[in-house]
């Protein structure tokens, strides 16, 4: 490791921190970030990088907007903090719920925050049980989740998680989570027979809703557009389908919207791509572009109605549940998301991004896919184009892509050997060029 400020303080970093995803061995040499301007990074070297995947998929307005570190400095002078617990609340908090509700898909109306997107996830299921006890079905307690799919990582919502690199040290799992394969254009091959990929892949739902008994499934969870599995764009009749058959057994269907909401994938909220309408959303990350830890779900009115009447407590709780400042920056961040048109933007540069990529890789034969909607992109690599097999693990092909696209001044992640890229929608039409071609760039320096 070069002797230089960096090193200096990872060498010190090590001594003290856990790093999520960490193992000292493996990441001896990390990086250490000290700024951010637009829609890059900087770090202690004072080297420049392209933000490629927004920070965690979150910082759509990038680092300096104005608007919300006044917001968050007006709210820390005025009352940093106060409870919410059992009806205390905040105008800001009251402000966002509103704003929320406007937004959201038109019956979800009533909200509850959570510090991020795994408590999101353990929200959505305890609402989900507490839902199915009121209405006098406490057996319906399972939850129906995805392989590939990702909903954080406290102990339940590593159970619904549907990647098993985040399972093997932690097991055993909490019980009744089941996982259903994912759409997975690319790679899922339903059985020839008379519907489509995607109706397939949704019937998969009622298959394992039958086999496990539907008075025993409380919910279904799915992002609209898997993202840290690998961005995976779902056939478009595969959530109207997925719909359909949670009316017909009686399931919740919980939209994990922490990547895809706040007009990430070019509308607002990802499944009004589909016009399917969830039960339950979550959300997090953008809504306030990381720069509060705040998440949250919203409920239907359905279920609200049947909270409202039973006069049962909902004891669940978070001390961080609707802080102020956080939701005073969150506020911010929907002026800024409405004013600026986000969506907008993240779908026509989304195309650039895309397009780009298809036209410089397109052709490669070592690259498989090259998927996404609005601004999120993934491009797979594998060894055999024809074949579709992937490389070999240990030659750790997205690894060495990902080091070639630092070396020219771009950092993202990858899942294996799928590139990740989700830039900030601020990102300029200049930048996302350069993207397209360090993306280029690395492959052909890696692969040839
Ligand atoms: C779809 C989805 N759900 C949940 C989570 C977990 O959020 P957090 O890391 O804030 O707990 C993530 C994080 O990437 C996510 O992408």
């Amino acid at each position: 490791m070069p002797n230089n400020a960096e090193s200096a303080l990872i060498e010190r970093d090590i001594a003290h921190l856990i790093h999520p995803l960490h193992n000292r061995k493996a990441h001896a040499g990390g990086k250490v970030w000290v700024g951010g301007e637009g829609a890059f990074l900087i770090d202690a070297n004072g080297e420049r990088f392209i933000d490629g995947l927004s920070g965690l998929w979150n910082n759509t307005a990038g680092n300096g907007r104005r608007e919300l570190i006044d917001a968050g400095a007006k709210q820390l002078a005025s009352l940093a903090y106060a409870s919410s617990y059992a009806g205390s609340s905040n105008p800001r908090a009251i402000e966002l719920g509103e704003r929320l509700a406007a937004i959201a898909y038109p019956d979800i109306n009533r909200f509850f925050f959570t510090s991020g997107g795994g408590e999101a996830t353990d929200s959505s299921i305890k609402m989900a049980r507490y839902y199915w006890k009121l209405k006098g079905k406490p057996d319906k307690t399972k939850v129906i989740s995805r392989v590939w799919g990702y909903h954080g990582v406290t102990l339940a919502a590593m159970s619904a998680t549907g990647i098993d690199a985040y399972w093997a040290m932690f097991e055993p799992r909490v019980p009744g989570f089941i996982h259903i394969p994912t759409p997975y254009p690319y790679r899922y091959q339903a059985a020839p027979g008379t519907v489509s990929q995607g109706v397939a892949a949704a019937d998969e739902l009622e298959k394992v809703i039958l086999a496990a008994g539907p008075d025993t499934i409380a919910m279904f969870i799915a992002e609209p557009v898997q993202g840290a599995g690998g961005v995976i764009v779902p056939q478009d009749d595969y959530f109207p389908r997925i719909r359909e058959i949670c009316d017909r057994y009686d399931v919740l269907l919980v939209a994990d919207e922490v990547i895809t909401g706040f007009g990430r994938t070019g509308t607002m909220f990802g499944l009004e791509h589909w016009n399917v309408a969830p039960d339950i959303i979550q959300f997090a990350k953008a809504i306030t572009s990381g720069y509060f830890p705040l998440g949250g779900i919203g409920i239907s009115d359905e279920i609200a109605d049947v909270m409202e009447d039973s006069g049962t407590p909902f004891m669940h709780a978070y001390t961080y549940s609707a802080h102020p400042t956080g939701c005073a920056i969150a506020c911010a961040m929907l002026d800024v998301i409405e004013a600026d048109d986000f969506p907008g933007q993240a779908a026509v540069k989304g195309k650039r991004l895309l397009d780009g990529l298809k036209d410089a890789l397109g052709g490669h034969p070592n690259v498989g896919d090259i998927r996404g909607l609005g601004m999120m992109c993934a491009v797979e690599y594998v060894e055999d184009r024809a074949a579709k097999t992937a490389f070999d693990a240990a030659q750790g092909i997205g690894t060495k892509i990902h080091a070639a696209t630092m070396e020219r001044g771009m950092f993202s992640r990858v899942r294996g050997d799928v590139y990740c890229l989700a830039p900030p929608i601020v990102t300029d039409e200049d930048t996302i060029d350069r993207i397209v071609e360090i993306m280029a760039d690395a492959t052909r320096a890696v692969l040839g």
